[in-house]
């Protein structure tokens, strides 16, 4: 049975995507070398970031990216400060502790988009702070933070943007020559419909010229990468061959399908049908619409199941799994919600199922 995942990832992929994975390279061939350049470039281009930034693609995971690129960033002489509004943001403040670098935190509560306010007072407050990490989308609950003015502000400040953008990119819009950011993060298996295994950095030049030695890491030194890159197009370390082969066609797919607006659209277009949807059932968005992005819903169910009894999500989640329909249960711990996703390679009609089958279970 085809599992059809309506997850925050991984996901379902184009079959051309899992073809294109087909077939063994060596890391030093001049077609994998190429296939590397390639990635580089698009990757790039989805954000309109060639002129500024470089691409740096890691193996591993969105959290693997999210420590190289902290640990490459932020220096022991520096201070970040982390907007929280969810799982994501906590983890990134983590790392930076972990690092032992100097972190602060400006919370907000889980529904709550980043206080544009708020956040400049902090930056007035403490001239100490040099950068600053904020998530695009918080996959906690699905919600949007206000990247294109919150990255005006910090550039107002003189402090660096890190954008966690795991959620976001590839189909939200982002264009790094008019949006000021210091480094763009994100993975291969979201937005993009890549499969899973590679993170990637959009990491300004002029923020990469500095950095050399400064991870306390090897594996995941960023300007190690960097420099391997631009010196002989390989990887520093053993690259997951097939992985690259398959995030490289999941870019040329979503360079067919019309770039990030048209993703976007489609992406929209079953947000509005599966929230009206459960919204006829019952269920309610656990955000505000003006704060969601069309990318990963949170619902809450009502307090009674028609049938008078409390909402059971391990029953519905397990009536769903047995038709190959997977859903995701809620991360907060103050409400009960549960989530599903909108992004990956499905069709029209796997929301039509899925519809279906969640009102009859
Ligand atoms: C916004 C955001 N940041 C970071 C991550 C961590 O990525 P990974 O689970 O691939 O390590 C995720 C994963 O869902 C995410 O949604």
């Amino acid at each position: 049975m085809r599992q059809r995942l309506f997850t925050p990832g991984p996901l379902n992929t184009d079959e051309r995507v899992r073809r294109a994975m087909d077939r063994d390279w060596g890391s030093r061939d001049a077609d994998f070398i190429a296939l590397t350049a390639e990635l580089r470039d698009r990757l790039l281009a989805v954000a309109n970031g060639a002129a500024t930034h470089a691409a740096v693609p890691l193996q591993g995971s969105g959290t693997f990216m999210l420590e190289a690129a902290v640990g490459t960033l932020v220096g022991k002489a520096d201070k970040l400060l982390v907007v929280v509004n969810g799982a994501y943001g906590r983890r990134v403040a983590a790392i930076g502790r972990r690092l032992g670098l100097a972190v602060e935190t400006l919370d907000h509560a889980d529904d709550e988009p980043c206080d544009l306010t708020r956040l400049a007072a902090a930056l007035d407050a403490d001239p100490a702070i040099t950068h600053v990490s904020l998530v695009h989308v918080e996959t906690t609950t699905g919600l949007l933070n206000p990247l294109e003015t919150a990255a005006r502000l910090c550039a107002s400040h003189g402090r660096a943007l890190i954008v966690d953008a795991m959620a976001s990119f590839g189909a939200l819009p982002l264009d790094l020559a008019t949006t000021p950011v210091a480094a763009v993060l994100a993975s291969s298996n979201k937005c993009l419909e890549g499969p899973p295994g590679i993170g990637f950095a959009l990491i300004e030049r002029a923020a990469l010229d500095p950095a050399e030695g400064r991870n306390p890491s090897m594996s995941l030194d960023l300007h190690a990468q960097w420099k391997g890159f631009e010196t002989d197009g390989q990887w520093r370390f053993t690259p997951p061959v097939q992985i690259v082969a398959g995030l490289v066609e999941a870019l040329r797919l979503l360079e067919a399908e019309g770039g990030p607006p048209a993703r976007l659209a489609r992406y929209s277009r079953r947000f509005e049908r599966l929230v009206g949807a459960l919204e006829q059932l019952g269920y309610r968005l656990y955000l505000d619409r003006a704060n969601q992005a069309p990318i990963i819903a949170t619902f809450r169910p009502r307090p009674e199941t028609p049938l008078g009894r409390p909402f059971d999500f391990q029953a519905l989640y397990s009536r769903l799994a047995a038709q190959g329909l997977v859903i995701y249960p809620g991360k907060l711990t103050s409400d009960v919600t549960f989530r599903i996703g909108v992004i990956g390679a499905l069709q029209d009609s796997d929301f039509d199922d899925l519809i279906a089958a969640i009102a009859e279970a």
